[in-house]
């Protein structure tokens, strides 16, 4: 990847994510997840996929990263990134991207498997919560 991963932030939450995905829930599909992002009061939130004997219950990574945004006192993500097992870079799914976009909006910066893309690169013309009160 481009030099756009040396330096903070991208380093220091590729670190943090991969140390999250060791503990990481997925006693069916052996695919584990960590991810990390930045908060824009400096906090950093980590989360890993935690599965289900009945599959459609599973929690994505950043399901468990969103928990900790709001239990340690809310705030906007501002850079995201998460990785698999073996430390790369993965894409976030279609529904995390939604979840992501509720709490970073559209200029959440994330590390993608092509470099860095912002959320409106990565989900464009997303639904929102605008979206409940038009003008
Ligand atoms: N997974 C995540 O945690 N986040 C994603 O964005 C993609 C998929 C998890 C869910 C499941 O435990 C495993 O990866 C395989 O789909």
């Amino acid at each position: 990847m481009s030099d756009q991963v040396q330096g903070d932030p991208w380093q220091r939450l590729l670190t943090a994510a991969r140390e999250v995905a060791r503990h990481a829930y997925a006693p069916y599909s052996h695919f584990h997840v960590g991810a990390a992002a930045l908060v824009d009061d400096g906090r950093l939130v980590t989360g890993c996929n935690v599965e289900n004997a009945a599959y459609g219950v599973t929690l994505c990574a950043e399901c468990g990263l969103v928990s900790a945004l709001h239990a340690g006192g809310g705030g906007r993500l501002t850079h995201f990134v998460c990785v698999n097992g073996t430390g790369d870079v993965v894409m976030p799914c279609g529904r995390c991207r939604q979840l992501l976009s509720e709490h970073g909006g559209a200029d959440l910066q994330l590390l993608t498997t092509s470099g860095v893309r912002s959320m409106a690169q990565v989900l464009p013309d997303a639904f929102g919560p605008g979206d409940l009160d038009p003008a």
